[in-house]
């Protein structure tokens, strides 16, 4: 292949990298002044970003309470909807602008309702699942420590 060719191959290359590493890892963020790492996305996408943080919240609480009264079927309910299933609605565009940290963690966050739902069902183990809950919360700990949402972008 001519020497010109090669160059404009590897240049392609370099360039497929780079939109690779920007939209896989780096994502859309900029340093909030409160010190944290602010997305910057759109009116729809933070709504949806909340949207799904507000079923965390109501699934935390029914889980709770449903190991409190010692029904484990309802608690591996609440936390089978907001498990893996609830997360394959965030579009594409969305995903580009999320860090790869964030991406992680959110993952992690699904596959842990998930396990929790399981284990809910087959142990029915009401001090198991809050002791599963205790942990996996602390991925919602780390995740708000470190990242905030943009609302004028
Ligand atoms: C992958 C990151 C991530 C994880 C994991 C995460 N959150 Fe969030 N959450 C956010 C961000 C970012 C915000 C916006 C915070 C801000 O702008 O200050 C937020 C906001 C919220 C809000 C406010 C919703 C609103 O309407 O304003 C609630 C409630 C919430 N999270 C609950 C939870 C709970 C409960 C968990 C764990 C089960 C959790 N989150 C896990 C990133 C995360």
């Amino acid at each position: 292949m001519c020497k010109f060719c090669w160059t404009l191959l590897l240049l392609l290359l370099l360039a497929i990298g780079g939109v690779v590493y920007k939209f896989g890892f780096l994502g859309s963020v900029e340093q909030a002044p409160d010190g944290r790492q602010a997305l910057l996305l759109t009116v729809e996408e933070r709504n949806l970003v909340l949207g799904e943080m507000r079923a965390f919240l109501v699934a935390v609480q029914q889980i709770i309470a449903a190991t409190n009264r010692e029904d484990m079927e309802a608690a591996a309910k609440a936390a089978h909807k907001v498990g893996m299933a609830a997360q394959g609605a965030v579009p594409p565009g969305l995903i580009g602008k999320l860090p790869m940290e964030f991406k992680k963690l959110g993952f992690s966050t699904h596959k842990k309702f998930d396990e929790l739902s399981l284990d809910a069902a087959q142990l029915g183990d009401p001090q198991h699942t809050r002791e599963q809950l205790a942990v996996l919360m602390n991925n919602c700990i780390a995740c708000h420590a470190t990242y905030s949402l943009s609302p004028t972008h």
